[in-house]
This record gives C-alpha cells, sequence and structure tokens, in this order.
C-alpha cells in the first residue's frame, strides 16, 4: 500500500474478508477469454453472451469477442439498457434456460454486468426472477459461471455480489446481494476503456470513488477494505481528471484497476448514506448513478468524519490533503474539473424536494452501514447545504 498503514483493529475485533473473483487485469487480456471459457465451461460450451445496446458493436469489440469464441454455441443477448429492468433481465435468464447455455459472459458497463452476474446465478432454478428477488432462500442450487469484462471503470460489479434492476416507472429499485453473484472470473482490460467518453469516465469513476470513501467509513469496514479503499482513493486522487479530460491511457488504466479496487472493498464494508440518497435522486431526477452519489459525497465526508477520527491520518495522506476541509474543496474541485455537478440544483432539484428524497433515502438498505444514524431534519438540513 503506498499510502502508509492503516491503524490495526483491537487484537480481538473479529472480521472476515472474501474475494472469490479471480481477478485478472493488464492491456490485452481480453485475449484469455476463450481459454477462460473452456476451462468454467469445457471446449463444448455454449456461451450466454450479454452486452449494452449498440457500442460494443460499434467499436468492434464484439465482434472480436465473437471471433475468439467461434469454437463455441454463442448466443448473443444485445438489449441490456441503463438500470435494466426486471422485464429485460427475465428475458435473458429465458434465453439462457431456452438455448440451454452453460456459461454466462457479461461484457459492458454496470448494467450489462449485473443483467449477466443475475442470469448466470438464476438460470438453472425454475422459477422467475421476481420470485427469487422476494424470497432470495429459495436460491438453494449452483448457478452457472460467469464471466464480467468491464468497458466502463466505475460499476465495480466484476468484483461484487451485488446486482441491481430498475422498474422506474413504479420508482422502485430491485437490489440482489448473493455470494452467488461474484463472477467467477472479472477481466479488466485497459484497452477497453480507452474510448469512454469524458462524461462516462468522469461518472463511472466518481461511482467507484465515492463508494471507496463509503467502505472506509462504513460501520462494517475492516482492516482489509481499509486497505483497498484508500489504494483507490489515492489511484482516483490522482489519476481520475487525467482520466476524464485528457483519456490519458496510463491514467484510464490506473482508474480501472481503481474501480476493481473499490468493488473488493466495498463487497465487504458496504456502500452507505451517499448511495442510499443516489437512490431517490436517480429515480426522481433521472440523473446518471455516479453523480446521484457523488453530489453528496462532501457533505456526507464532513457529517461522517467524527465517527472515523482514529483512521483520519491515512485518509488525508491517500488525499494528499492536510485536513477533512481540504480534502471536501479537493472534492468538489475534482468534480468541477470533470465536469460532475456539486449542487442539488443543477440536476433539477428544488428546496421543496429535500423532505421526500431525504425519508425515501432513510429507508434504502445501505443506511444500515452509514456509521451515523440520521433523523429526515437531519438529512434535509445536509441536502439543504448542498443545494
Ligand atoms: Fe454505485
Amino acid at each position: 500500500m503506498s499510502q502508509g498503514h492503516v491503524p490495526s483493529p483491537a487484537a480481538r475485533e473479529a472480521f472476515e474478508y472474501s474475494q472469490p473473483t479471480r481477478f485478472v487485469f493488464g492491456a490485452g487480456q481480453l485475449r484469455q477469454l476463450p481459454q477462460l471459457v473452456d476451462e468454467w465451461a469445457g471446449p463444448n460450451a455454449s456461451v450466454l453472451l450479454i452486452t449494452g445496446r449498440s457500442s460494443l458493436r460499434a467499436n468492434g469489440v464484439l465482434d472480436a469477442v465473437c471471433q475468439g469464441l467461434n469454437s463455441h454455441r454463442i448466443t448473443l443477448f444485445e438489449q441490456v439498457p441503463t438500470n435494466p429492468s426486471p422485464e429485460v433481465t427475465q428475458q435473458a435468464i429465458d434465453l439462457c434456460r431456452s438455448n440451454e447455455c452453460n456459461i454466462v459472459v457479461a461484457i459492458g458497463g454496470g448494467s450489462p454486468l449485473d443483467v449477466g452476474k443475475i442470469t448466470a446465478l438464476l438460470a438453472p432454478g425454475p422459477a422467475d426472477l421476481m420470485s427469487y428477488q422476494r424470497d432470495p432462500k429459495l436460491i438453494d442450487f449452483k448457478g452457472l459461471p460467469c464471466i464480467a469484462v468491464p468497458t466502463t471503470s466505475g460499476s465495480s460489479s466484476e468484483v461484487t455480489p451485488f446486482a441491481v434492476t430498475w422498474d422506474k416507472e413504479a420508482s422502485v429499485r430491485y437490489p440482489l446481494a448473493h455470494p452467488g453473484l461474484f463472477p467467477k472470473v472479472a477481466i479488466v482490460d485497459p484497452d477497453l476503456v480507452v474510448s469512454m467518453p469524458p462524461d462516462l469516465a468522469a461518472a463511472t469513476g466518481m461511482d467507484a470513488f465515492t463508494s471507496a470513501f463509503e467502505a472506509y467509513w462504513s460501520s462494517h469496514a475492516q482492516p482489509v477494505s481499509d486497505v483497498l479503499a484508500l489504494e483507490c482513493i489515492s489511484l482516483y486522487r490522482d489519476n481520475l481528471e487525467s482520466s476524464c479530460i485528457e483519456g490519458n491511457a496510463d491514467a484510464r488504466a490506473k482508474c480501472a484497476l481503481a474501480s476493481s479496487l473499490s468493488g473488493m472493498a466495498y463487497s465487504s464494508a458496504r456502500t452507505t448514506a451517499p448511495h442510499a440518497f443516489g437512490t431517490p435522486l436517480s429515480l426522481f431526477f433521472d440523473t446518471v448513478h455516479g453523480e446521484a452519489v457523488s453530489v453528496t459525497l462532501p457533505a456526507f465526508l464532513d457529517w461522517n468524519a467524527p465517527t472515523f477520527e482514529r483512521k483520519l491520518d491515512p485518509l488525508l495522506r491517500a488525499m494528499r490533503c492536510s485536513s477533512l476541509n481540504e480534502v471536501a474543496q479537493a472534492l468538489r474541485g475534482m468534480m468541477q474539473r470533470c465536469r460532475i455537478n456539486t449542487r442539488l440544483q443543477d440536476i433539477g432539484v428544488g428546496a421543496g424536494d429535500l423532505p421526500r428524497i431525504t425519508a425515501r433515502a432513510l429507508t434504502e438498505p445501505q443506511m444500515q452501514f452509514n456509521p451515523r444514524t440520521m433523523t429526515v431534519d437531519e438529512g434535509v438540513s445536509l441536502l439543504e447545504g448542498i443545494l
């Protein structure tokens, strides 16, 4: 770890860390995909290949992947939109079942990866997605292997046991957390993120950057997640702007690594208040996820600070700052230069919206991991400060 050691917990403080996903990182490593498919599903594998709507086809990656897998049977599902619905996810599960696929390869941003992970987990079962969503204990069977290949740097879905579907019309978010959602393999190939447009690099980067702060101050933080979160924060501090603004290839690669480190941290430590508030901001104002979670980051950093004083110094070193105030200023500056909104008004929120945003956020599961409990009045006043 490059930024100094993390204070150890009390000697008898118990914790557990698990990261079962095999992590393959490096430029050009996508070439390992055919051999990894063979390893997990045999030379006669029937592959369900899940991607987003168009970008992979447009930049030639999809053709290259299909070419590499051409000795296998491939079923292509390329209809995954941003914030996929349960219906779209069910279509992928149905296709996997009807074509008897025995491995899922998910390539794309967080949405295709989440659909791929859910499909791999649930396709071998007899019931539909919503039955398992209502009662995850029904998932008492082994899922198919899933290989996840991110083409953005921020969802961290390639290394987490979480996946989400969205019913935007009903304003409902369906999170699923299950150990079987960890992909068997994550291939993080920085060549795949070089072509990300600046706004996507900024929004996805701020998502993972925010998650690393949340993992660090989470009530479920522990020494392993702390080390991962700090290294992630240090990498973003030094490389996010260059990655977003200049599209610098080395900075993009470091942000790709940082994104996965964030997921490795919060897969155990979990996310907290910024993600809880991000849900109503996305559902009610159609705010891009990365912006919806990062807009509250500087304010929550300040609000949660009394709970992690013991760990403040390593965080300051990772951010190259000498005070919390400087950290919050540095974050706002980075966000502004990367064209991420730092005020709620800029994403369409008015003063009259604050009570319903807060009321909804306080019901989100991430609030249970925030180190400080919050009342509606406290939440509204905190949001007023960033209106
Ligand atoms: Fe996120």
